[in-house]
This record gives structure tokens, C-alpha cells and sequence, in this order.
């Protein structure tokens, strides 16, 4: 059994649903209000006990396994549900070698120290005479103690050993306590503690976990004025983002994230109620923390202070990215890493500018509407660089014209969007005044986009991937498909010939093939890359190796004998059916709990019960044409025969 299918076998639905939705017995299945959608009076939501999946009738009109339920809770993605699931089913993910298994309790360790590192500096910030002024300056800046909570802020005292005794004392190691960073060795080789006299935020990966500390001076003549961790095993700066941990299931609610620069930005925004805010540790934003954020929602702002992000390190950064073109970080304020990263992520990415001299911290204290005012105002990365460049100088002038079109072109050549593309340079040469065919003559021969090297497909690591018993079926198409992308067209135009709606990630019945499926799906949707390369770059770990295991198991399938096409088409058919019956059942159950509730709850209910009527109706129908076409193909024709 896979690893998958081992964690769907010992984790029960009923209880891990039962955790955050009350439930009610229902015969065999359970009835409750969705957690997913704002509920009304009659419960939408049902569990299946026996086949382990839960289905939302009402807004969400969605279902899934247990997988699909903690993504789409927590917000993770397939490899992260994987390990928080398994972790709490007690299945090892991948068979540890020893040296595995040292590393991880060396991290666990590491965590462990850290987190009582955290509690050192949170006593010694609200429960010590030296803590005080700390505090004091913390509230002078407007924070309240729920936030100081929240943050879990401390402070580290002004000594070379305080922290470092203290946790030796409570029994961890002096090389742990180098490894955490949290205290570091003289060239002589003797150890003093990392900060002092500084208030300390702690820095949490997505999952909660201690990552480390972002630490500011209380001294105004001290420096630098904020000190990180140091890179360890869980401290890397590239790929944490601060905040998110706090952010993320709002970032996804909103589906807007805001990138703020310090620390204290995410905190005043996330007191004033703004929680959708993270921000990098002082260094460049990269492509991987891009990644992550773009997890919870594809819209993302990036609030740039007026200075840093001024005129100058706009334009400077443009020159100086046509260097730096394929490196993965790219400067944080450069736009044209950014117009890149945006087509490459299929994100949608804008910035706004704050007020001279101001952060967001200081924008929301007084006035939680300004930063509203804000992000409505955010622009597109051209826009803004269209602006940054036509401001202050003389558009008349035609040295000048020459000399903007040179520097937004390459910008607006890297848009990865055709259409998008076309409105820049229209909007340019209507800010130049000068017709669009003269700007059309800049354009390069070379290739408009660097792509991702393929190289990124040797770099998935993880375990050897097992194949979930999805049944035959399931495997057998997803098999074909990831040999042959294209040949999904062929399999919609069959679909729309009994007019019936093209084949979707519902046709599968467990979230991972419904991941895969969506990657293969983007992958048509794309013309940057050939399909196959475009999921090899694009699956996640996870889901990667399910992919190859798929390729290995079924070998290459030759798709150009019409007997295959035609059984491969038959078998999306029986696809279809097998959710068609799968559905009426749940749609009968659905109609059953709610005929039983006591009429009184009124009309919402009748109205569902409407609905689900109609929806049995046209399934039931759409099922009558599927089996017609599929007794005129013959007997059961099985997968094996062909192979
Ligand atoms: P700022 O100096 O803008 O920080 O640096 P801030 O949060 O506004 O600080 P306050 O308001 O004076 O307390 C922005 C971010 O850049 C990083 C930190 O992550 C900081 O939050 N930074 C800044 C450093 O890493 N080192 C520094 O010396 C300064
Ligand atoms: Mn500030």
C-alpha cells in the first residue's frame, strides 16, 4: 500500500472533520454546517464514512478526501498536507536511513531550543526590571499586549551569557546552541549570546515552527539596527517569509497578500485588522518566497517605501537585471525580476508607493482607512515604472521620448501575457505621443523569456513515490496523459460531442491525481513550454514522483493505433460515470438528511431540496448518454488488453 493510501487508511474522516465541524449522525454518513463557506440555517455539509470523502452542497459545491479538506483549511499544498497527515497517522513518509532520522531529532532539537529561547525573552521582557524600557518603547510605538502576545516579543538581555546559561541550564547542548544561532563562537573559540539588549521577534515557518529571530536594537546609536539569525538548518532567509504563519489563512480569505519591509509593518497592520501582511528578513525577495506566498492567493502587492523603492533604484534596477536575468534572486525592488517572476508564478503582482517618510506601521496608526486608500491605488509593475520614468521629465522632448521608450520597452517585453502586453504599449506611446509602430522597431529578435531550465526536474527530491489504487482506471488515464498532455483535446471534443462537460480534476477521485490533473490542465493553458516539461517543472515533490511512478508503471504508451485512442477515450467515459454515481449518491443521502429536518427551518431548505431534485434529474440523464456510447464500444474493454 502507498504511503498515501496508508495515511487515508488510519486516519478516520469522521474525527478529523469531527475537529473543526460539528457533526451529526446521519445513518451511515454525517451531516453539519460547512466550514468553508458562511452558512445559513440548513446544514450544506455532509462526511461519507465509508468512502472517506466530504462533499459541501451549498456555496462551495465541493468535495474531497481528507487531503482536500486540510489544504483547503490550513492552505497548504499537497506535500505539506502529506507530512502533517502522515506525521499524525504515525506512517513514516520515507523509509529514514540513520542519518536521516540524526538530522531530524537534531532539528526537532533545534526547534525545541529555540521555542524555549522565545519563552527566556518573553519573561525576561514583561517580567524583569531590565525588560522595562523595552516594553515602555514598545507601547510608545502603539502596541498593544495582545499583539506583544500574538508576536510573542521579547527581550534579550544587555549580557554576552544570560541566554546561553539559561538554556544550558534547562539541559541543551552548547554545539545546539551554536547551531540555533542563538549564540555564537569568538575566533578564540570561547561562546557569548548572539543578541543583546535588543527586542526580539521571533520568526516562525509557514507550519508555526521556530524558524528564528529578527532582533532590533533599543539603543539608537547601536548597529545594525536589526540583527537576524544567523543561516542554520531552520533559519533561511530565502525561503520564510515573517508572518505568514499568521497570514496565511487570511491572505487566502482576502485572496490579496501584502508585502510589507520590516517587521514592525506586519505588526502595526496586522493590530489595525490588515492580516493579509508578511515581509521579507531584510534581503531580497526571492522567487522561492514568491512561490510559497503565491500558495494562499496569486494577487500580491508590494508596498514599497518612498525611498528605497524611489525613482532611482527603480530605474537603476533595471539596468542592472539584464546581468542577472537567470539567477533566482532577483534584487527586491527590481521590476523587471519582478515582471518576470510574475509571468513565470502566473501571478498577478502591483506595488504601491507610501507616503514620503512613512511606513505602513505609521500610515495604519492613525488612520486604518489611508491604508485602504493605499492598496486600491496599487499599480502594475509597467504602470508604475511608466510613471517613475515619465515623472519629472520633459515628454516633449524628443531625446527624452527615446530615452523612456529604451527603458520601459525591455519591461514591457517580458510581460508574459499577449494582451496585457499590447495595452502597456499602447498606454506608453500614448504617454510619449508617438505612434506604436515607432516603438514597435525596438523590438529586439532575441527570445522574449528565459526559461526555467529543465534542470529543476533533477532537483526533486523526496521519496520514492507509490501509486495510490485510485483503481486502474484512474491510473491508466492520468498514465496517458502525462506521456501525452495533447491528447486531452481529443478527449474534450468527445466530451463536447454528447454535450457533456469537458473532462475536469472531479473525474479522479483522490486529491493527489486532482492535483496532477490541474498541472496538466495549465499545462495545455501555457505556450511557453511543451506541456511535458511545463508539469515536470510545475508538480510539486510529491506529486512529481506520483507522476513518474505513473510513466514507469504504465511505459510508454503509443498513442497513435486508433484502438488506443479509443480506449482511452472509453476509459475517461467510464471516468465520468464513476463520478456521476458516486455524486447521485451523495446528492440522495443530501436529500434524505434534509427531507428529515423539521420543516420549520423554511425555505432555504425547500430551495435545496429544488435544486439537488434538478441536479439528480440532469446527472441521471447525462449518465443515460454515457452508457449508451459505451455499450456501442463493445464489451468491457480492459486497460491490460492494450498494454
Ligand atoms: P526598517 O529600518 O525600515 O525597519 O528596515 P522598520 O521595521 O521600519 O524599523 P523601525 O520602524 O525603525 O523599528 C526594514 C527591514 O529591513 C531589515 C529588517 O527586516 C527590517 O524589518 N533590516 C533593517 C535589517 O535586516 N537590518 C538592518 O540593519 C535594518
Ligand atoms: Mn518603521
Amino acid at each position: 500500500m502507498s504511503v498515501i493510501d496508508e495515511v487515508k487508511d488510519r486516519i478516520d474522516i469522521v474525527d478529523l472533520v469531527g475537529e473543526t465541524v460539528k457533526l451529526r449522525k446521519s445513518g451511515k454518513n454525517y451531516t453539519g454546517f460547512c466550514p468553508f463557506h458562511p452558512n445559513k440555517r440548513t446544514p450544506a455539509f455532509a462526511v461519507f464514512a465509508d468512502s472517506g470523502t466530504w462533499r459541501c452542497f451549498g456555496a462551495c459545491n465541493e468535495g474531497g478526501d481528507i487531503f482536500s479538506f486540510v489544504m483547503k483549511k490550513e492552505g497548504w499544498d499537497f506535500s505539506e498536507t502529506l507530512a502533517y497527515l502522515a506525521e499524525r497517522a504515525g506512517v513514516e513518509l520515507v523509509p529514514h536511513t540513520p542519518e536521516q532520522e540524526a538530522e531530524d531529532e537534531s532539528r526537532q532539537r533545534l526547534h525545541e531550543l529555540l521555542d524555549a529561547t522565545v519563552t527566556f525573552f518573553r519573561h525576561q521582557l514583561f517580567s524583569t526590571a531590565a525588560g522595562e524600557p523595552a516594553l515602555a518603547y514598545l507601547r510608545d510605538r502603539g502596541m498593544s499586549d495582545a499583539t506583544l502576545e500574538t508576536f510573542e516579543i521579547g527581550y534579550a538581555p544587555d549580557s554576552w551569557d544570560a541566554t546561553m546559561k539559561h538554556l544550558i541550564e534547562r539541559g541543551f547542548q552548547e554545539r545546539d546552541l551554536v547551531d540555533a544561532g542563538v549564540v555564537s563562537e569568538r575566533e578564540t573559540g570561547g561562546l557569548f549570546d548572539r543578541f543583546r539588549n535588543r527586542i526580539m521577534f521571533p520568526i516562525r515557518d509557514v507550519r508555526g515552527r521556530m524558524a528564528g529571530f529578527g532582533a532590533r536594537v533599543l539603543d539608537p546609536e547601536a548597529v545594525p539596527k536589526y540583527l537576524n539569525s544567523p543561516q542554520t538548518s531552520t533559519f533561511d532567509k530565502g525561503r520564510l517569509l515573517y508572518g505568514l504563519d499568521k497570514s496565511r489563512q487570511d491572505i487566502r480569505k482576502l485572496d490579496q497578500a501584502v508585502i510589507v519591509e520590516g517587521y514592525m509593518d506586519v505588526i502595526g497592520l496586522h493590530q489595525a485588522g490588515f492580516r493579509n501582511a508578511v515581509s521579507p528578513m531584510g534581503t531580497a525577495l526571492t522567487e522561492s518566497q514568491l512561490r510559497l506566498l503565491k500558495r494562499y492567493s496569486r494577487r500580491i502587492v508590494l508596498a514599497l517605501d518612498a525611498d528605497t523603492a524611489g525613482s532611482q533604484a527603480t530605474l537603476r534596477g533595471l539596468d542592472v537585471a539584464r546581468e542577472t536575468l537567470d539567477r533566482e534572486v532577483d534584487p527586491v525592488f527590481n521590476a523587471r525580476g519582478l515582471v518576470r517572476h510574475e509571468g513565470r508564478l502566473d501571478a498577478d503582482l502591483r506595488i504601491v508607493t507610501l507616503p514620503e517618510g512613512l511606513d505602513p506601521d505609521e500610515v495604519v496608526i492613525d488612520d486604518p482607512e489611508a491604508w485602504t486608500g493605499l492598496l486600491e491605488g496599487a499599480q502594475t509593475i509597467v504602470d508604475y515604472v511608466l510613471d517613475v520614468a515619465t515623472a519629472a521629465r520633459d515628454v516633449e522632448d524628443p531625446k527624452a521620448k527615446a530615452e523612456i521608450a529604451r527603458q520601459v520597452l525591455p519591461l514591457i517585453e517580458d510581460v508574459a501575457d499577449p494582451v496585457e502586453r499590447e495595452v502597456y504599449r499602447q498606454n506608453l506611446a500614448r504617454r510619449l505621443k508617438v505612434d506604436e509602430r515607432a516603438l514597435l522597431q525596438y523590438r529586439k529578435v532575441k527570445p522574449r523569456r528565459s526559461r526555467r531550465a529543465p534542470q529543476a526536474v533533477s532537483e526533486v527530491e523526496e521519496k520514492p513515490a507509490t501509486i495510490s489504487p485510485s483503481g486502474a482506471v484512474e491510473s491508466f488515464c492520468m498514465a496517458v496523459l502525462l506521456g501525452h498532455p495533447e491528447l486531452l483535446y481529443r478527449v474534450d471534443r468527445e466530451f463536447q460531442a454528447l454535450e457533456i462537460e469537458r473532462s475536469s480534476n472531479q473525474d479522479f477521485s483522490s486529491t493527489e491525481f486532482q492535483m496532477i490533473f490541474k498541472v496538466i490542465r495549465s499545462a495545455l493553458g501555457q505556450h511557453e513550454e511543451e506541456p511535458v516539461h511545463y508539469w515536470q517543472n510545475n508538480l510539486e515533490p510529491q506529486l512529481y514522483s506520483i507522476a513518474e511512478t505513473l510513466i514507469d508503471e504504465f511505459g510508454n504508451i503509443d498513442i497513435l493505433q486508433q484502438k488506443v485512442i479509443d480506449e482511452v477515450i472509453a476509459n475517461f467515459f467510464r471516468l465520468r460515470k464513476r463520478w456521476l454515481e458516486s455524486e447521485l449518491t451523495h446528492i440522495r443521502f443530501q436529500l434524505e438528511a434534509l427531507q428529515e429536518q423539521s420543516p420549520s427551518e423554511g425555505e432555504d431548505q425547500q430551495e435545496q431540496i429544488w435544486q439537488l431534485t434538478r441536479e439528480v434529474q440532469r446527472l441521471a440523464d447525462i449518465e443515460r448518454r454515457l452508457d449508451q456510447v459505451l455499450s456501442r464500444q463493445g464489451g468491457p474493454i480492459s486497460t491490460a488488453a492494450i498494454l
